[in-house]
């Protein structure tokens, strides 16, 4: 359910240059020729218990409670703490790039087709994960009422304080929650135990049971836990390991376009926490990005981090977004094949 600390202890990057590959119809010319990579993934994530890579074994199951199958779903977004303009743009185009396009483009590696995958589990009523995902409102909480140190419980009181101001909703039919701290912002468990998280609310607290997130911008803290591989810890950089360039050029932002997939896909599948998980105890479900921490491309488990793509500016990236943005995004676990799965830019032109 949480994201959990990758402690990098290896990162090495090999690459190599595909000699002919059509340009995708997606792609600037100037990526003719882009790079695959397929790093090794830090040995604490590779030997994590949690990372099961595609099993059969994979004991994940259905626990009779809802998904999120109301359409359109609506994120209600709180930034919390200072944010510059352009990242919280970056966050908004990853979110708007999850409902697929009017017109049906040839479909590539695209956020939509990252979704689709979420959209195979249903609840009880065969309803199935919505595709269709909006921006419902956003809130801006710069001041930090609850401080700029956050607990599990004091982010329930900033969510307490967003919905009693109009016109911020209760949402109980399509909302879902996204509480965005930023680099300043300390958070419980925060570099030491976790990236992001998501749970939901108590009556008690907020008045209703609501399911949020939370995702902090590591970038000040402890980039290279949860922004990793955009960043390495210093004793490995000093050995000559590089960190990868992040897509869009933000080292914290990048990194947390993925924790906050993660932990959307996770929401979306597990709403209240009585859905799709695999374990037996629902105080520490593994949920489906958990599964699949780590992973980006084919080829990944067993100790790497999958095949991506390296445009010709450096930058690593396995998705396309709106507004012609590149994203680095975990994969998830899909229930019908049985392994970790996503769209990959890299697959693309490995067909052609
Ligand atoms: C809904 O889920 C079922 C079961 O995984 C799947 O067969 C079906 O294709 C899904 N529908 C959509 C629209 O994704």
């Amino acid at each position: 359910m949480s994201l959990p600390l990758l402690i990098s202890s290896l990162l090495t990057v090999s690459s190599l240059t595909l000699s002919s590959v059509a340009s995708p119809p997606m792609v600037e010319t100037l990526e003719i020729k882009p790079q695959i990579i397929n790093p090794h993934l830090p040995k604490s994530l590779s030997s994590s218990k949690r990372f099961e890579g595609s099993s059969n074994l994979v004991n994940l199951k259905y626990h009779m409670g809802p998904v999120l199958s109301s359409s359109p779903i609506k994120v209600y977004i709180i930034w919390y703490g200072r944010w510059a303009p352009q990242q919280q743009l970056l966050i908004k185009d990853f979110l708007l790039s999850v409902s697929p396009p009017s017109s049906s483009s040839a479909a590539v590696a695209t956020v939509a087709e990252w979704w689709k995958t979420l959209a195979l589990y249903t609840d009880q009523t065969n309803a199935n994960v919505s595709r269709d995902l909006v921006i419902a409102g956003e809130y801006s909480d710069h001041k930090c009422s609850q401080g700029t140190h956050l607990t599990r419980l004091s982010m329930q009181q900033v969510i307490s304080n967003a919905v009693r101001t109009a016109p911020f909703p209760v949402d109980h039919r399509n909302g879902m929650y996204l509480i965005l701290s930023s680099v300043d912002v300390t958070v419980q468990d925060f570099c030491r135990a976790v990236c992001g998280f998501h749970y939901f609310t108590f009556p008690s607290v907020v008045g209703a049971t609501l399911p949020y997130a939370w995702i902090g911008n590591s970038g000040n803290q402890c980039p290279e836990v949860c922004a990793y591989p955009f960043a390495v810890p210093s004793y490995m950089a000093g050995g000559g390991t590089p960190a990868l360039r992040p897509p869009n050029a933000d080292v914290g932002v990048d990194g947390m376009i993925s924790v906050i997939a993660h932990e959307l896909a996770e929401l979306s599948t597990n709403p209240l926490i009585n859905a799709w998980y695999a374990g037996e105890d629902p105080t520490a479900p593994t949920e489906i990005g958990d599964l699949c921490e780590g992973v980006y491309g084919s080829g990944g488990g067993g100790g790497y981090m999958g095949q991506v793509l390296r445009d010709q500016q450096g930058r690593t990236f396995n998705l396309y977004g709106k507004s012609g943005r590149k994203f680095l995004v975990q994969w998830v676990w899909s229930p019908v094949l049985k392994a970790c799965t996503g769209p990959n830019a890299l697959d693309y032109l490995e067909k052609h």
